[in-house]
């Protein structure tokens, strides 16, 4: 919905006076391997879209809200938010509309603004930006990639605005090396061609195969769901959420099913673009890519199969930001369209991520509220733990004193952060595993006594100064995550990392929902509280107790942590069991 600003506010006045420039938000220096580019030159007249988020109202209750209708055994679990009840209750209050309406006057930008729910959009210069936000827009160059991008290292706001905005975008947000990497590792070691033989399989998982590389065939045994058909018309829907123009390919997919999933084999994936987002087939160059895309809609729709599945592509380009740069906060995007829908669907997969440090407070604690709002609506989104253990540079934090790296979103507490594991006899915790603690959002009450639990028993108190032992743990759970077979160009590769854990595991819960919703019980939401309670006290989920994750071994010989009985921070309360997770959800015996 977009309204003209000026003629929604016509008729208020607001007599206050708004008060000095004082800064708002601010960085010492850009964060590596950002560089600022002297002598470079930025173009005044470059067009910019700004955006201001302007503060909810009720967001602490809101949290409780969340917490409230994701608890079980809570009286309002399940009674998850329409559209219109979580505008009631998160809509900025029409004073600090005003407020910034008086500024935007004094400025001369009202004409240029539109209000899109929370946020004002300023439709301007690069020029408008900076004398807005008494800013200075600099040119810095990515040193890994080239990039290059406008940015600013601080940027201030009248006084009294300070209690009314949360952040405004683009300003100090750089990305990471590849912005919104996807959580794929390259080149771990493939495979040796095992053989396979009837004496090796039971209960239908090819021990022997499965052991050195992973079909959906493996994960449907190993899981226990190769039994279970969903419903196709129940009204269940399942997300694999793309970025970074990554495309997946429906002749790709074509070929997987009629290699690997015959069942599934009439079957094809539905495409959203969100921002300008596109799915090319075939011939993508540059900087588009299909890897990602193919290794997620190839598991996730075969695995989910017959629930519908849709990829959806958000883009993330000019004019909003600079030539050049992909980056422009796509999870805002993505986040703003689903809000925007009447019904989202119940289960998103996202296999992106970047190191926390990397992301402006500010802007992590906005979209964290975007997925805790998602969740509120009644939709599980699962997320790649990443691919870094915990964290492979201990001195990005802070040069004197070494710290592991956490991963956001995984580190937000409203999404379901997915670890991996290799082998399945037995299945082991695989050392790229990302784990650890935030340094933004504090532990949630729904983990704090398997995180206590794991902190006082089982860590090694010496390491214990790399974290941050206060923050929200991760991951909550995982599933297998080497040498997955895809079919990438007619050929067949295989691909690892939490990105093949996530999408494994979000069909698994698309699954879960699919038999909720056709049982007539609401969807389960925001995860999390159900499973550190109701699936963990019933050993729903796996307990992976073998091996350990790594980390930056050349700056901390023994970085990382090890897998152990009950949670970890490298598979978190362990790999699912669909049969028992099922019983514990709709008591329906598989
Ligand atoms: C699975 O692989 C691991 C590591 O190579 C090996 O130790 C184990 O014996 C294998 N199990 C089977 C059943 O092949
Ligand atoms: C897949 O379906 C097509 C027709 O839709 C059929 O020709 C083909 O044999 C099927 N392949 C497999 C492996 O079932
Ligand atoms: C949308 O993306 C296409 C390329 O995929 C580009 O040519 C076009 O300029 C973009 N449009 C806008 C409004 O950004
Ligand atoms: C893709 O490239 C190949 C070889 O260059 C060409 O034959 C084919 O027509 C192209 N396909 C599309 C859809 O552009
Ligand atoms: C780790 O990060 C710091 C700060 O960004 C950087 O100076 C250093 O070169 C990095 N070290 C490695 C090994 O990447
Ligand atoms: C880095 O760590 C040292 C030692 O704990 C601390 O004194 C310093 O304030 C930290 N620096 C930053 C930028 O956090
Ligand atoms: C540790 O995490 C808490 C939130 O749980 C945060 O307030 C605090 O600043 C973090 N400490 C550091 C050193 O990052
Ligand atoms: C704990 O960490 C310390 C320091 O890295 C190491 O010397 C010690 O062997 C570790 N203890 C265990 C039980 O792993």
């Amino acid at each position: 919905m977009k309204i003209a600003f000026i003629s929604l506010l016509v008729g208020t006045t607001v007599a206050a006076d708004l008060g000095s420039y004082r800064v708002f938000e601010q960085l010492s220096e850009a964060p590596a391997p950002w560089t600022l580019q002297t002598g470079g030159q930025v173009d005044e007249d470059q067009r910019l879209k700004l955006r201001i988020h302007v503060k909810n109202q009720n967001i602490e209750s809101f949290h409780q809200k969340v917490y409230d209708v994701s608890t079980p055994d809570h009286p309002e679990y399940g009674r998850h938010l329409s559209r219109v009840e979580l505008r009631d209750m998160l809509a900025p209050s029409q004073q600090s509309y005003d407020m910034v309406q008086e500024w935007l006057e004094e400025t001369g930008l009202s004409a240029k603004a539109t209000i899109e729910n929370d946020w004002i959009i300023i439709d301007g210069t690069i020029g408008d930006a900076a004398k807005l936000l008494d800013a200075e827009y600099q040119l810095f160059e990515n040193k890994v990639t080239g990039k290059m991008t406008a940015r600013t290292l601080a940027y201030s706001l009248p006084a009294s605005l300070h209690a009314h905005i949360d952040m405004i975008a683009p300003t100090i947000k750089f990305g990471s090396t590849s912005t919104m990497r996807s959580t794929l590792v390259k080149n771990y070691p493939a495979p040796a061609v095992v053989q396979s033989s009837s004496g090796n399989v039971h209960d239908g998982l090819d021990v022997v195969a499965c052991n050195s590389s992973i079909t959906p065939d493996c994960l449907k045994a190993l899981y226990k769901f190769n039994h279970f058909r969903a419903s196709r018309r129940n009204g269940n829907a399942f997300i694999l959420a793309g970025f970074l123009e990554e495309y997946a390919q429906h002749d790709d997919l074509a070929q997987f099913l009629g290699t690997y999933a015959p069942h599934a084999n009439s079957s094809d994936f539905s495409t959203i673009l969100i921002n300008n987002g596109s799915n090319l087939q075939q011939n993508v160059s540059g900087t588009q890519q299909t890897g990602e895309a193919n290794l997620d809609i190839q598991y996730g729709l075969s695995l989910s199969y017959p629930t519908p599945t849709i990829y959806t592509s958000t883009g993330g380009r000019p004019p909003e930001t600079t030539p050049n740069e992909v980056d422009n906060e796509p999870y805002l995007e993505f986040l703003t369209y689903l809000l925007k829908l009447d019904s989202i669907p119940q289960t998103i997969s996202i296999s992106y991520g970047d190191s926390e440090w990397t992301v402006p407070p500010s802007y992590a604690a906005t979209v964290c509220n975007l997925f805790a709002q998602v969740a509120a609506r009644g939709t599980s989104v699962m997320v790649s733990s990443g691919d870094s253990g915990s964290g492979g540079n201990c001195s990005a934090l802070n040069a004197t004193q070494l710290l592991y790296t956490p991963a956001f979103p995984a580190s937000c507490p409203f999404v379901t952060t997915v670890g991996a594991t290799v082998q399945v006899a037995p299945e082991v915790a695989v050392d790229f595993s990302g784990g650890g603690f935030s340094n933004y959002f504090p532990r949630p009450a729904y983990q704090d006594a398997a995180v206590n639990t794991y902190l006082n028993k089982y860590a090694n108190t010496s390491n214990n100064q790399y974290f941050n032992v206060t923050g929200r743990a991760y991951p909550d759970v995982s599933a297998q995550g080497v040498n997955y077979h895809t079919i990438e160009q007619g050929s067949d590769v295989p691909e690892s990392g939490t990105s093949a854990s996530c999408p494994t595991f979000a069909s698994v819960v698309a699954l879960l929902n699919s038999d909720r919703i056709s049982n007539g019980l609401p969807p389960f939401g925001l995860l999390n509280p159900w499973l550190y309670s109701k699936a963990a006290d019933a050993g729903a989920l796996t307990d992976i107790v073998l091996g350990g994750s790594a980390g930056c071994n050349s700056q901390i010989p023994d970085a990382g942590f090890p897998a152990t009985v009950d949670w970890d921070p490298v598979t978190g309360l362990g790999t699912p069991d669909f049969k028992k997770l099922r019983f514990v959800s709709t008591g329906i015996e598989s």
